[in-house]
């Protein structure tokens, strides 16, 4: 039975709702047995980069990864659940905060829900040339 450090949680975030769920496949794995940090950090920008066009309504650019923390190991077979959501707006630019779930033995004994990571991403609106555009105003309609 593995064991898990105290970052194991009971369940996944039940106020948010995930951006985005992948399974981790054992061809993402690295020698070590775990998951390629490299892959982990991909679905993180696929995830913050969907809140950001969502938010600029249309084209963004990643333009800085600001932190990402990897808490917990991946492991091939873990359900990877992506929570983000914007947390500053600037003029042209929008900051996006992720959390990552992992979910584990789903539906087997032993289930465990980790926090494997947090990250903090920023993204620049970006217009038909690719400059940077003005982020528009929050619309009221928007889910
Ligand atoms: C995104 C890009 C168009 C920005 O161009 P730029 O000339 O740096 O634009 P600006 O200096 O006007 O900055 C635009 C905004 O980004 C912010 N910004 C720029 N560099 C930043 C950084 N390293 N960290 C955080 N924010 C940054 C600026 O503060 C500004 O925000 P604001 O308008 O809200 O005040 C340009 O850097 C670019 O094309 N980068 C490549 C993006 C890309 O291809 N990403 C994927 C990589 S595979």
């Amino acid at each position: 039975m593995a064991t898990y450090s105290n970052n194991m949680k009971q369940d996944l975030p039940s106020d948010r709702e995930a951006v985005l769920r992948v399974a981790a496949m054992p061809k993402e794995s690295n020698t070590g047995g775990s998951i390629f940090g490299g892959w982990l950090m991909g679905q993180v920008d696929i995830a913050a980069g969907i809140i950001a066009i969502q938010r600029a309504a249309g084209r963004v650019a990643t333009v800085a990864v600001n932190n990402f923390h990897f808490r917990e190991a991946v492991l091939a077979g873990d359900l990877v659940s992506c929570y983000a959501e914007v947390i500053e707006v600037g003029r042209t630019s929008m900051t996006i905060h992720v959390d990552v779930y992992s979910q584990r033995h789903l539906g087997a004994p032993g289930a465990a829900v980790l926090h494997v990571a947090d990250a903090e991403l920023t993204y620049v609106a970006l217009d038909d040339e690719r400059r940077p555009r003005t982020v528009p105003e929050e619309s009221v309609d928007e889910p």
